[in-house]
């Protein structure tokens, strides 16, 4: 099994530009079932995240081919409505393929997604937009047949605004037949980005109020060329790293205002960050001071995806920071990891209290899921001494090569495989 080592203690200086957006690319993906012609999209990442969501394309008939960061799909002519539970089960946003599928075939055969590391991740939301929208759904012991010869368009009320739910009822409802309104719908930057894929395929996609979107059906959408939004959750990694490592990094194709409540929590820490055009600098010397409440919320509030990296960050700044995950039940296992690296951080139910230490030191530990992992490698840039990370399929479905971005801007860090000998024992 492959592992990642870090040498942890020198500051990160340079030049990087962000990746394309994971969850912006993967509800665009499902959005190409929908279109009869071809899509380019540009500044698509490439992540085993990405490379499931392409298998469920061929899969349903499609070709795809990719060139660096340019991934085009024929989707012409899709053969099929039923994705097998083992494509399904590489990835649990592929629930998002529910409604394209169902809009071009009038049927969809797929197994519900289970729990996953961080929490129970239901999709109640999901099938009663589809409902509403006019689908015949049976969950068979977990396998949903669904069902509509051709969807129609509603008032879809979310209670929360669930972002993969916003996703399925929109892919379901531009195509339905007659206007839909989508209220309560999430008002992430990859909701944003998904309407303007679609509505540049011929959808008429329109934001009526904060949380509301409205939909004119139309019959049919074709293809177009695409350029995905910067990652920036990604961005935020590294923003992390430099608060825990120290050093001077500019992130180009970074989408500042799509960090503004990440930025502010950096600044409030000590860190600099300023933006230029589409670009970030972030600058960090000496050591942070505590951030002392921080709630995850949906956007534009901090986003949860960056709850473990900014833990991370806090666990050597000076004072008590308190971190609240309002978004997931269990997205804590970080934790454990950085308290073996000496971090003093004390869980009471969805609170993380972190007493701030004078420094990490690297030990060998485990990522538990995607964030998390990150959240290890910034621990062991800011940390004394050697990380060894575990779990490194985790970090890979959301990071494009995370060793080579931070090897660029001068840390130390390797990926390695497993040679079974003389590894600092795993957590
Ligand atoms: C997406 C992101 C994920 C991010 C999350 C919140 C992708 C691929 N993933 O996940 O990285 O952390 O948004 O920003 O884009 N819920 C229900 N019923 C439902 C659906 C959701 O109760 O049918 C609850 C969830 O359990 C969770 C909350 O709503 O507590 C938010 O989840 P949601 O916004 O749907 O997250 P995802 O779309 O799964």
């Amino acid at each position: 099994m492959e592992k990642i080592i870090v040498c942890g203690g020198k500051p990160l200086h340079g030049t990087l530009r962000v990746q394309g957006s994971k969850n912006a690319a993967l509800p665009i993906l499902a959005a190409c079932v929908l279109i009869r012609g071809v899509t380019v999209l540009e500044n698509c990442p490439d992540l085993s995240d990405v490379r499931a969501a392409v298998a469920i394309l061929r899969h349903l008939g499609c070709v795809a081919k990719r060139e660096g960061h340019r991934l085009t799909v024929d989707s012409r002519c899709i053969s099929c409505y039923t994705i097998p539970n083992e494509l399904m089960r590489e990835m649990r946003s592929s629930i998002v393929f529910l409604g394209s599928v169902l809009a071009r075939t009038g049927n969809a055969v797929l197994c519900a997604p289970g729990g996953c590391e961080i929490g129970l991740r239901p999709i109640d939301l999901h099938l009663s937009a589809l409902r509403a929208l006019g689908a015949a759904i049976d969950d068979e012991n977990g396998i949903l047949r669904c069902h509509a010869k051709r969807l129609r368009g509603a008032t879809v009320r979310l209670p929360i605004p669930s972002v993969g739910a916003t996703e399925n009822a929109l892919l379901a409802a531009v195509t339905a037949k007659g206007d839909t309104l989508l209220c309560g719908a999430a008002r992430e930057p990859e909701i944003d980005d998904l309407v303007l894929f679609l509505n540049a395929c011929g959808a008429r996609i329109a934001r009526t109020g904060e949380g509301d979107l409205s939909v004119r059906g139309v019959q049919t959408l074709h293809g177009c060329r695409h350029r995905v939004i910067p990652d920036r959750i990604a961005a935020l990694s590294v923003m992390a790293a430099v608060g825990a490592a120290g050093g001077n990094v500019l992130l180009e194709n970074a989408a500042p205002a799509h960090l503004e409540a990440a930025s502010q929590v950096l600044r409030r820490a000590g860190c600099r960050v300023e933006e230029t055009g589409g670009s970030l600098t972030v600058a960090a010397e000496g050591r942070l001071r505590a951030v002392p409440s921080i709630e995850t919320r949906p956007h534009p509030g901090f986003p949860t995806d960056g709850q473990a990296v900014l833990m991370a960050m806090l666990s050597t700044a000076k004072g008590k920071s308190r971190v609240t995950e309002t978004i997931f039940e269990n997205r804590f296992h970080h934790v454990d990891a950085l308290r073996r690296m000496g971090a003093n951080i004390c869980l009471r139910g969805r609170c993380a209290i972190v007493e701030g230490v004078p420094t990490l030191y690297g030990a060998a530990v485990t990522a538990r899921d995607l964030r998390a992992g990150a959240a290890l490698i910034v621990a062991g840039l800011g940390a004394q001494g050697t990380t060894v990370i575990d779990g490194v399929r985790h970090i890979d479905r959301g990071y494009e090569k995370i060793e080579a971005c931070f090897k660029t801007l001068g840390a130390q860090i390797e990926r390695s495989a497993d040679s079974g000998s003389e590894q600092p024992q795993s957590e």
